[in-house]
């Protein structure tokens, strides 16, 4: 028998990856995807608990689904809700304590058993039990070595995760509470799982972890390789056009990876490359470990080997202690460096970091004033970064469908979003790269022309 899985996704790049590995999970026991959660047998809400706002926010979803759980059991059916991802993992058992609603807690690092455990849900409610299971165990290789392998990949372009968790305990993030500690696949299995994504059409892949380019997996020589090694053989794919990686931390930047932006044609120019404040004073309370020159020399060093590199960057602003020379220090370094993207936050406590437990808070009015003044500044850039590929020729990886009739959607190699009206080109469809004259530049995307068609098939 068929039945309904709604999952909704929060946060990062990490939880989409995760959510389509859950979808492909579940598809075995008859589980088909729905956009509708008033339709569904099982409701798996995938979160994130970087910041307040995002923990908050499941607990708000949790009482809607509850209404349309409520609906649906007056009709007769039932509704399973699991909370997944890393609030899942923060609060356990508390989640259910709080809302005796949801069925099922699993951490990031468990949910390979969600089939368990719906199966076995199922089978005591349709005792008359009533159960709620409880997932937060670190197995985060067994987690890997059971995951279905995407089977009907939709779209050309693919994440793969290839590293999470992370041993580097910024004194403001969860995510070594939350993902664990720094775990690489095995390079066989990344590589095995992007010549399928190949196979199936993939022409972009983005490689994922919280601390990518910390990445130290085993190779097929039985040695440990970095992620400009893993970099390099995934270079050698036939049909793989575009490699990206995301996230990296500066201290783990080596030559050889920066090396692989000059060598490796299929490295795309883009690097996201948070540095959380330009104020020393600031780097060190977070335990970041690096100064602000590190970086700035990082950032020459990668601009020398590849001079249109666009970049992109995190900041969090009204850290714990932070003076308005601090985050002038930090206007500073935005304005020296130069994003052609990035995102930025306030300051958010959480529950058993270390800077939560700092005295001198900085008040919620001053974070806001400090992070308008930054976004208007980073909002600048990028509109200038987009302005300055006006009347360039970019290829164009052409993704999805448009708003407008006849309007694809493609991004540059800089990550830009481009538009373009497709004609009677041939090639000109999803899966191809096309040269595009760029014509316009907005704040969030271009718009050009094709010029040339794929010398690549569509997929
Ligand atoms: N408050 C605000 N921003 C945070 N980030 C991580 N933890 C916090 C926090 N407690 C931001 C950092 C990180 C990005 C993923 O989220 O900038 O790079
Ligand atoms: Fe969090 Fe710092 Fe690790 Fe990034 S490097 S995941 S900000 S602890």
């Amino acid at each position: 028998m068929k039945r309904k899985l709604y999952i909704k996704t929060y946060g990062c790049q990490m939880n989409v990856y995760d959510t389509e590995r859950m979808a492909e999970l579940m598809a075995p026991d008859g589980f088909v995807v729905t956009e509708e959660p008033s339709d569904a047998d099982l409701v798996v809400l995938n979160t994130c608990h970087i910041r307040e706002k995002a923990a908050e926010k499941v607990y708000s979803d949790i009482g809607r689904m509850r209404a349309l759980k409520d609906r649906r059991a007056r009709a007769g059916k039932d509704m399973m809700i699991a909370v997944a991802g890393c609030v899942a993992q923060a609060e356990g058992e508390e989640i259910i304590r709080r809302a005796p609603v949801v069925d099922m807690v699993v951490g990031p690092q468990t949910y390979h058993r969600l089939p368990v455990m719906v199966r076995e849900t199922t089978r005591r409610r349709a005792a008359g039990e009533r159960v709620r299971l409880v997932e937060t165990e670190f197995t985060i290789e067994e987690k890997f070595a059971r995951l279905q392998r995407p089977s009907d990949k939709k779209g050309p372009a693919a994440f793969v995760t290839v590293q999470e968790g992370c041993d580097k305990f910024c004194t403001f993030c969860v995510v070594p509470y939350t993902r664990g500690a720094e775990f690489s696949r095995p390079v066989a299995q990344v590589v095995a799982e992007t010549e399928r994504l190949v196979r199936q059409g993939v022409v972009e892949i983005t490689l994922l972890g919280q601390n990518v380019n910390a990445f130290h997996g085993e190779g097929p020589d039985g040695k440990v390789w970095s992620l400009a090694r893993l970099i390099r053989r995934l270079a050698e794919i036939d049909g793989l056009a575009r490699i990206r990686y995301t996230t990296s931390h500066p201290r783990d930047m080596d030559d050889d990876l920066i090396a692989v932006h000059a060598e490796v044609e299929t490295c795309m120019p883009y690097l996201h490359l948070p540095i959380q404040s330009g104020s020393d004073r600031v780097l060190a309370a977070m335990n970041r470990r690096h100064k602000v020159d590190d970086y700035r020399r990082i950032i020459d060093r990668l601009r020398e080997k590849r001079p249109d590199l666009a970049l992109s960057g995190d900041f969090i602003v009204g850290f714990p202690g932070e003076t308005d020379a601090d985050f002038q220090a930090t206007m500073d370094l935005v304005r020296a460096v130069g994003y052609a993207q990035a995102y930025s936050f306030k300051y958010s406590a959480r529950p058993g970091t270390p800077a939560a437990e700092e005295a001198d808070q900085v008040g919620d009015e001053v974070k806001a004033e400090r992070l308008a003044a930054l976004q208007a500044l980073l909002a600048e850039q990028q509109l200038a970064f987009n302005r300055a590929t006006v009347g360039r020729r970019l290829p164009v990886l052409l993704e999805k469908p448009g708003r407008r009739a006849g309007q694809l959607v493609g991004r540059s190699p800089y990550m830009q979003a481009v538009h373009v009206m497709v004609g009677n080109e041939a090639d000109a469809a999803i899966g191809a790269i096309v040269e595009v004259a760029i014509t316009a530049a907005g704040p969030h995307s271009l718009e050009g022309d094709i010029v040339r068609a794929s010398d690549r098939p569509a997929a």
